[in-house]
């Protein structure tokens, strides 16, 4: 596994049918050809991901839209101009060019512009759509830095070397219809935001999350336990564990390590250091981590969503 710099060498692993780990601003991607189904398929191999878990298609330029929908709706327009480069995924019906295992066999596709110049740079050269999950085992923490991805020894040919992701949580994912979006993964767009440019959809959100199958109760988890505050195991020995406050705090007592996730309660500090925090606590002695809960509100929401998901396999 070779890390480093070289856009052009990595563009032309992508051409060859090869797997390139890059930096966007939200989380580090496992890229692939979106139009090579072969080469795809090595990235549900190496993430040991279930086919049934559509993939996100990277683009860097917005005419490269027509290379993978036909859909015409307006608010495309608006929501690319006003959000792209940038941390959302827009779900829209595929062309039928695109191969089957990017969408995991749906009849729609996620598609974003990365806000990350590397990646940009990368999917230009490469000359094609890039599909891209988060580049770690299925299930498990989101990489925001190389080392966390070098730490999972996943057979990948190139790493970009683009250091710390800008933002830390995965891109927010609508669902675009005629009348509006549905929002089925909350991230740095927050829903104010998105009202701000369309309506939402007045469609039954149920009905559209159940055709949405990556969103499983369990996901984003450490190799340890995590527990959250208001829902501790009665005998747990906290002397052998992490507390993560929300802001910093010097009242925890009893705990082996403390730390927290925004020193003066900042939202985009706070979704910055999660995943950050979860990394490097999992290769810590500590034998659990305890983390409490962020105000569910704006990125909050986002931060909640994947708190939730990463405790949840531990959850009493
Ligand atoms: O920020 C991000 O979105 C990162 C970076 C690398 O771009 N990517 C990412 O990919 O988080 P992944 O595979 O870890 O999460 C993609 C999510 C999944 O929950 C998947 O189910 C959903 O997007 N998704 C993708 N295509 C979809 C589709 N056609 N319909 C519904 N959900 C879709
Ligand atoms: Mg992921």
């Amino acid at each position: 596994m070779k890390i480093g710099t070289e856009i052009d060498l990595a563009a032309q692993i992508i051409k060859n049918g090869g797997l390139v780990a890059f930096p966007t601003e939200t989380v580090y991607g496992l890229g692939a050809d979106a139009m090579n189904p072969l080469a795809v398929a090595k990235i549900f191999e190496v993430k040991q991901r279930p086919y049934f878990d559509p993939l996100i298609v990277h683009i860097s330029n917005i005419t490269d839209i027509e290379k993978l929908t036909e859909y015409k709706n307006p608010y495309i327009n608006l929501i690319s101009k006003k959000f792209w480069p940038g941390p959302l995924t827009i779900v829209v019906p595929k062309k039928e060019s695109v191969p089957q295992i990017v969408t995991a066999g749906l009849n729609t596709i996620g598609i974003r512009m990365p806000d990350n110049h590397m990646a940009l740079e990368l999917i230009a050269k490469a000359q094609t759509p890039i599909a891209a999950p988060s580049a770690n085992k299925f299930g498990y923490l989101s990489p925001t830095m190389p080392q966390h991805i070098i730490k999972q020894n996943l057979n990948i040919d190139y790493i970009i070397d683009g250091g710390k992701c800008k933002i830390g949580v995965e891109s927010t994912v609508i669902r675009l219809l005629d009348d509006g979006f549905v929002i089925l993964r909350n991230g740095a767009i927050t829903e104010e935001m998105l009202l701000s440019v369309l309506p939402k959809s007045k469609i039954d959100v149920l009905s559209i999350k159940k055709q949405s199958p990556g969103h499983m109760p369990s996901h984003y988890s450490p190799n340890k336990p995590l527990y959250i505050v208001g829902n501790l195991p009665n005998n747990l020995d906290i002397k052998q564990c992490v507390y993560i406050s929300y802001v910093k705090r010097n009242d925890i007592e009893g705990y082996k390590y403390v730390d927290y996730l925004s020193e003066k309660g900042n939202l985009l500090e706070a979704a910055n250091r999660f995943f950050q925090l979860l990394h490097y606590y999992e290769e810590t002695d500590a034998h659990a981590i305890v983390i409490e809960p962020v105000p569910e509100e704006s990125l909050g929401k986002a931060i909640m969503e994947r708190m939730r998901k990463a405790a949840y396999r531990f959850l009493l």
